[in-house]
């Protein structure tokens, strides 16, 4: 790696050097950039080999395969003027710096679930580094640690580790689709989290391809690097290769239940209920409270209802949780019946909404999520709701808007008060009783539909906000919303406007990320929308740190 290092240096000295000139050239060198990308790598056969130009046959297959939000995929949608699907180490390297010397942004993508599309969408000329050929997953069961590359999703690393030992798991997401790569540095929130913090809390080390094209792992990029990308959100400092990860332990059983209970069946309470509880209840179990419109039978007639279904995992066996939820949520009712005994992996797919006997192979399945058109938002609650708060919700959900719409609450408390607020960037721990999840889906693409729905969700979010947390209304990196907030992506962006964003999504931790995002990325090329802005691309940003 040192001669090829060394060989980028000299590179970006001509780069830093053609940056300083006087006339910056901004237009784009599509063929120069190919030429670079050929006359730099040390095999231009297999460069050939992953580049993908806007002519070839598998361009569009490629750009579709892992676009989740099908907000992205339409026709006026920008499209990248090349994907690159890296299999060595040096090509990552090579991207880097000819996309910099050619004045051409990049998109990184693992698992393309970004909900605003941020992984494969620019308004300025760009191409996407897909890591889709970085999937590798090695479990050392001895150590309890594993090393996986970005581009593996997290349902194939839960089934790599399973398939190891059956008692080690990870605290990720829920979705096992979703790529490790732009997760992991989100935070990544999941059923363990009340026992073992978020996929973040759990990474010993780390490898990154940084601004010059260098190849770091935790000692070599340093503590600050690596405090910033363990939850100040993907695509700001460099490309991040793999994570080495601290396995958890988790017991041969766990149990499941999904209650549902409607408007009729006394959910107002019961969620009113569940907001002093959950949060401080015994951390082996997460209750998860999911919101949406149904049809239920009522007197004999199908009438439409708000439905809440108390979902939960626990860390143990049938007998202690119903003697655990009888000791403190009776009001829900909780039989034997209504619970479910399996392991750890399969209550992963239960929970997505498989069959208890479904193939644990299914976790390997990379299309399994249903491309929709969506939209997302997120909060925090802090104190709980009171019940004419959570009425007033209700009525919002009969609106045409709310078809296909749905609200979760998950669950804090455990561990996650036991973190400090700094530890990593993410900053939503202590006094936080749970996040809110807001979403409405559509399937066809029209203009007048998608105004309907995103009027509807802006109305909730507006009439949530005496309800959740105040300076800052605080937001979720992973739940990424543009509506909070963004960057100037063609200009300097100030610390106000940055700020904006991003003391939302890290609060006081903002600052610090600025620090390190001036340090390694001084000229600001890793960005976007909401990528973490440069002291050197800001003139007031300096003054407010
Ligand atoms: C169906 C669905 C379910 C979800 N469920 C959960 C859940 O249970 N818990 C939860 O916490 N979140 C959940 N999320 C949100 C998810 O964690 C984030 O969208 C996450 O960023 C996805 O990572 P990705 O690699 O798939 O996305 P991508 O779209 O590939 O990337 C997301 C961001 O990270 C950047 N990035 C990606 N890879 C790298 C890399 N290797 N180096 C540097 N930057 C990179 C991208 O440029 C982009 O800015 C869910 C999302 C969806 C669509
Ligand atoms: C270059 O890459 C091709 C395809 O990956 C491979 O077949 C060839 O052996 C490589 N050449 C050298 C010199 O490594
Ligand atoms: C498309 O690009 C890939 C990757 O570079 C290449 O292997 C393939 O031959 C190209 N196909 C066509 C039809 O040009
Ligand atoms: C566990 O870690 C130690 C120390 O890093 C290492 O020497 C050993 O080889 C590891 N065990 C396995 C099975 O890799
Ligand atoms: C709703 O709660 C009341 C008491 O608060 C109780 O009397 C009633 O039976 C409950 N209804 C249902 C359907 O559980
Ligand atoms: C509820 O009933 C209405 C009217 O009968 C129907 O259009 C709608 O699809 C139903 N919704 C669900 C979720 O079943
Ligand atoms: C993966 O899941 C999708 C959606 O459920 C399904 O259509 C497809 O057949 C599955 N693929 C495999 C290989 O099982
Ligand atoms: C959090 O800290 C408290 C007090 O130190 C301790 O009792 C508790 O076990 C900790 N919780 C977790 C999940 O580590």
């Amino acid at each position: 790696m040192m001669p090829l290092n060394s060989y980028f240096t000299i590179l970006l000295i001509a780069l830093l050097f053609s940056y300083t000139s006087s006339s910056i050239d901004t237009s784009t060198h599509e063929e120069n950039f190919l030429e670079c990308l050929y006359s730099y790598s040390h095999n231009s056969t297999s460069i050939s080999e992953v580049v993908y130009t806007k002519t070839n046959s598998s361009y569009s297959s490629i750009l579709k395969f892992t676009t989740q939000n099908l907000r992205f995929a339409s026709n006026t949608t920008p499209k990248p003027l090349f994907i690159i699907t890296p299999k060595q180490i040096s090509q990552i390297q090579t991207t880097i710096i000819c996309s910099q010397i050619h004045n051409l942004q990049i998109r990184i993508r693992s698992g393309g679930h970004d909900f605003e599309g941020r992984s494969y969408v620019s308004e300025v000329p760009f191409i996407i580094l897909d890591l889709t050929n970085f999937r590798e997953i090695e479990v050392d069961v001895e150590n309890r640690t594993a090393w996986v590359q970005s581009g593996a999703t997290i349902g194939e690393l839960y089934y790599t580790i399973y398939r190891k030992n059956q008692n080690l798991g990870f605290p990720g997401g829920e979705c096992p689709t979703i790529g490790v790569g732009g997760h992991i540095s989100g935070g990544g929130y999941g059923t363990l989290v009340r026992k073992f913090g978020l996929a973040a809390d759990n990474i010993i080390d780390a490898h990154i391809i940084d601004v010059k094209g260098r190849f770091l792992d935790r000692e070599a990029m340093g503590e600050d690097l690596f405090w910033a990308i363990r939850g100040g959100g993907g695509a700001s400092f460099g490309v991040i290769i793999s994570w080495k990860i601290k396995l958890v332990q988790v017991p041969s059983i766990v149990t499941v239940f999904n209650v549902p209970k409607t408007l009729e069946h006394n959910a107002t309470k019961l969620i009113h209920k569940w907001q002093f509880l959950t949060s401080r209840i015994d951390e082996n179990l997460e209750i998860t409270v999911i919101l949406q419109r149904v049809n239920s039978s009522i007197k004999g007639k199908s009438k439409s209802t708000v439905q809440a279904i108390f979902q939960a995992l626990f860390l143990g066996g049938v007998d202690k949780l119903i003697h655990l939820m009888q000791e403190k949520f009776p009001e829900l009712g909780l039989v034997r019946e209504d619970c479910v005994e399996m392991s750890w992996v399969e209550s992963v797919l239960y929970l997505y909404g498989f069959p208890k006997d479904e193939p644990l192979e299914t976790l390997l399945n990379r299309t399994l999520a249903a491309k929709d058109i969506y939209k997302v938002k997120s909060d925090f609650v802090k104190i709980p709701i009171p019940e004419v708060g959570l009425e007033g919700i209700w009525p919002m959900f009969h609106e045409d808007g709310a078809k296909d719409a749905m609200v979760i609450c998950f669950p804090y408390g455990g561990i996650m008060d036991n973190i400090s607020e700094s530890e990593i960037p993410f900053p939503h721990r202590h006094g936080n009783l749970y996040q809110i999840y807001y979403s409405v889906h559509w399937h066809q693409e029209s203009d007048e539909v998608e105004k309907m729905k995103m009027n509807w969700i802006g109305k909730l979010y507006s009439y949530m906000e005496p309800f959740v947390s105040k300076s800052p209304r605080a937001a979720y990196i992973n739940y990424r919303d543009l509506d909070i907030g963004v960057n100037n992506i063609n200009g300097y962006t100030s610390y106000k406007q940055a700020s904006v964003w991003g003391v939302k999504y890290f609060k006081n931790n903002f600052k610090r990320l600025i620090k390190v995002k001036t340090k390694v990325d001084p000229l600001n090329f890793f960005r976007n929308e909401q990528s973490i802005p440069s002291l050197m691309c800001s003139r007031d940003i300096k003054k407010s740190l």
